[in-house]
């Protein structure tokens, strides 16, 4: 399914194709998104890091029409066994965002860009927001969620999945407008070109 194997696939497909799940979508974070992003109304939205697909299939719910990505095969499965039929179903894809080529993407720009607990472990922050500003259609929004670093206690095992003040700098860096909104260990980006 995947054309390479990138450090991305290597790091990422065992994790899923063992059985690993990340932290759930919940009605805050659901409504977060439905403010920041409005109803679809049949414009296109990507979910890079996608996973099992619940951000893509909540785009979808929305009324975008929604593509969801992701680097591990695994993952791409999952998601896809989760359709119920012909419909507004997501598009998936399986592709790295650093390195495969943008054009096998179904369209050329995007409405909505989301990445929810993918930013973190991007290698290189600087390259990977250029591809990302290349997929925003003009007013579109860049949708980010990621854990900030502090929020937990000094002795939590997990208190390294936060990004520095100096990584969220280089995500909020050169927007034209930048919203924030706080969900407990997380924080939800709304960037503007
Ligand atoms: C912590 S999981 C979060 C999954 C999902 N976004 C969620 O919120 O449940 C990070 C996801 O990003 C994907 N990922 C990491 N690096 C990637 C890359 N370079 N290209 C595409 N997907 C990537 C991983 O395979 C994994 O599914």
């Amino acid at each position: 399914m995947t054309t390479a194997s990138t450090a991305a696939v290597t790091y990422w497909e065992p994790l899923w194709s063992q059985g690993r799940r990340y932290r759930q979508l919940d009605d805050t974070e659901n409504r977060l998104l439905e403010d920041h992003l409005g109803p679809g109304r049949d414009r296109p939205a990507l979910d890079i890091g996608c996973g099992d697909g619940s951000l893509a299939r909540r785009l979808a719910g929305l009324g975008y029409r929604a593509t969801g990505i992701d680097c591990s095969p695994s993952a791409i499965e999952l998601a896809a066994a989760q359709d119920t039929g012909p419909g507004h179903e997501p598009a998936w894809r399986c592709m790295d965002i650093t390195t495969d080529d943008l054009r096998v993407l179904p369209e050329p720009a995007y409405a909505v860009v989301t990445c929810r607990l993918v930013y973190r472990w991007i290698d290189d922050k600087a390259a990977f927001l250029d591809r990302v500003r290349h997929l925003l259609a003009p007013g579109g929004t860049f949708w980010v969620v990621t854990e900030i670093a502090g929020r937990r206690p000094a002795t939590d095992p997990l208190r390294g999945l936060g990004i520095t003040p100096a990584q969220a700098e280089i995500l909020t860096a050169g927007w034209s407008a930048v919203q924030t909104a706080d969900l407990d260990v997380l924080r939800c980006y709304a960037l503007h070109p």
